[in-house]
């Protein structure tokens, strides 16, 4: 197929037209897993979330992180923020965006923000947050998605991402964070 033509069918305005993409199993004992774009009755819930858990630390406030989240709902752009509800209570989150580390703005998109909440942990619904991350960068043509974590390596070793050796620029972040990877089958 000529280049151009294969270009102007990945153009991004032709996936409205598309079916959505699976963004997992929908059956008893999962989690459901949709885009926030297209159910925001829990938006306060989630900003609430991801704010407490690293906009505060940072000083950042909820409306910053409101905004952030705002500019997420899409479905077939990034930043895209999907979210998780188990037994139709609201129980994660997470998104999918260009890019999430400073000292690797080359490879992406990143996988960022993952969180579920408290009380539903354990359940794999962190899990099928990242399956389906990984089906949605599949279904925009990504090829791969990254991630960086300070403190949950162990998690996504135990999910199968390869984690990545440090390249120097990242050293002179303190504490270092551990860079992944995993590809999307595209
Ligand atoms: C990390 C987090 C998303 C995990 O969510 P979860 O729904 O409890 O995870 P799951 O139930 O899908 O667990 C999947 C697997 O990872 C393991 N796991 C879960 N949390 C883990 C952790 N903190 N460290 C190591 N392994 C973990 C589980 O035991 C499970 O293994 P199994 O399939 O062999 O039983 C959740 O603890 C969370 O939101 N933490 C706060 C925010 C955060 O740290 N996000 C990640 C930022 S990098």
């Amino acid at each position: 197929m000529p280049v151009l033509t294969r270009r102007w069918l990945q153009w991004p305005k032709l996936r409205t037209a598309r079916a959505r993409p699976s963004l997992g199993a929908s059956a008893e004992g999962c989690p459901d897993i949709g885009f926030l774009a297209d159910d925001d009755r829990h938006f306060e819930l989630f900003a609430g979330w991801l704010h407490a858990q690293w906009s505060v630390p940072r000083g950042e406030s909820l409306e910053t992180r409101r905004l952030a989240l705002r500019a997420q709902m899409r479905v077939d752009r990034l930043p895209v923020a999907l979210t998780a509800y188990w037994q139709g209570s609201p129980a994660g989150i997470v998104s999918l965006r260009r890019h999430d580390l400073q000292t690797r703005l080359r490879v992406g998109p990143w996988l960022s923000a993952l969180y579920v909440d408290e009380a539903m942990r354990g359940r794999g619904i962190g899990r099928a947050l990242v399956d389906a991350t990984l089906r949605l960068a599949a279904w925009l043509d990504h090829p791969e998605v990254w991630l960086f974590t300070t403190d949950r390596a162990t998690f996504y070793e135990q999910l199968g991402w390869e984690r990545m050796p440090p390249n120097p620029e990242e050293r002179r972040q303190i504490p270092e964070p551990e860079v992944f990877r995993h590809p999307t089958g595209v």
